[in-house]
């Protein structure tokens, strides 16, 4: 395993001073801490939004967009039950289906609160750009041209997305597929070199997805990890880092204020990378794809 870099710097105005050395790391790496940090809700949104004028990502200066939560985990039952070396909450990639609009690009975690065992409630996150340049050519031309349908079991929406993606930062080819329930299509090929997959093909993709998710849950020579301590402002990139939480702790001991990072601001609803006018225009219209439900 390897773990997050982490930069000590105990001042927004010290942060802001690294800034470089932050974004640098962030883009190399996938993730960055900064340790000691220790920085309330107002001077995390000053951060957030200095280093959002820096890399281009929302929040920033020039935008209003804010999207504060509040993470604790509340509702996931049986994490302290659960070892702090152990996955709680499952590995997944966050809302892959946004790409058609504007994708979650990142987030600013403010650890506001942590109060359990520095082995448990940790954060394990897999580089997915790393992961596809480790793929053997053959599977990286096929998932080149992969468009792939997503449709939530019981929900009225179905999306198209790319399975690679070029970074919106780096340019680096991303891996973007979701590896979690409820987004588990057995055949969710919708498109491949410009025409509709054979059935062979669509096989192949499903063993491939599958290939891809048991890299992200059991390779521990690629997989990332963050021991918490109160105060660390954690910034990953969720364009491509597919993430997980360790179990060991309960809701009052482990809670961090997180800001999501966009592109753009979703509010505008311009679309990021005329993605979703290419995919409307060539493949977005699902009933048009004849592909198996
Ligand atoms: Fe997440």
């Amino acid at each position: 395993m390897i773990d997050v870099p982490i930069l000590n710097f105990s001042s927004p105005e010290e942060i802001i001073s690294n800034a470089e050395e932050v974004i640098e790391t962030f883009k190399s790496f996938g993730v960055v801490a900064i340790r000691g940090a220790n920085l309330t809700v107002e001077q995390q949104v000053f951060v957030t939004k200095a280093l959002g004028d820096l890399t281009g990502w929302v929040p920033n200066n020039s935008s209003n967009f804010e999207q504060q939560y509040v993470e604790n985990h509340k509702r996931l039952s049986n994490k302290e039950d659960i070892a702090g070396d152990k996955v709680a909450l499952g590995w997944h990639m966050e809302h892959v289906e946004y790409d058609h609009i504007s994708p979650i690009i990142g987030g600013s975690w403010n650890m506001v609160k942590f109060t359990a065992d520095p082995e448990t409630g940790r954060t394990y996150f897999v580089n997915t750009a790393k992961l596809y340049d480790t793929l053997p050519d053959s599977d990286k031309e096929f998932l080149e041209t992969a468009y792939v349908l997503w449709s939530e079991p019981g929900e009225d929406r179905e999306f198209v997305t790319k399975a690679v993606r070029q970074h919106w930062l780096t340019g680096e080819p991303t891996i973007r597929l979701h590896i979690a329930e409820p987004f588990t299509e057995p055949k969710n090929l919708a498109r491949i070199y410009d025409r509709e997959p054979t059935e062979e093909e669509r096989s192949r993709f499903v063993i491939l997805r599958s290939k891809i998710i048991s890299r992200i849950h059991n390779d521990e020579n690629i997989r990332i990890v963050h021991r918490w301590n109160q105060g660390d402002l954690l910034i990953p990139d969720l364009f491509k880092g597919a993430h997980a939480a360790t179990g060991g702790f309960t809701s009052d001991q482990r809670e961090f204020i997180g800001y999501w990072l966009y592109p753009e601001d979703p509010d505008t609803h311009v679309e990021y990378e005329g993605l979703a006018k290419e995919v409307s225009n060539r493949v977005a219209r699902t009933e048009e794809l004849n592909v198996p439900k």
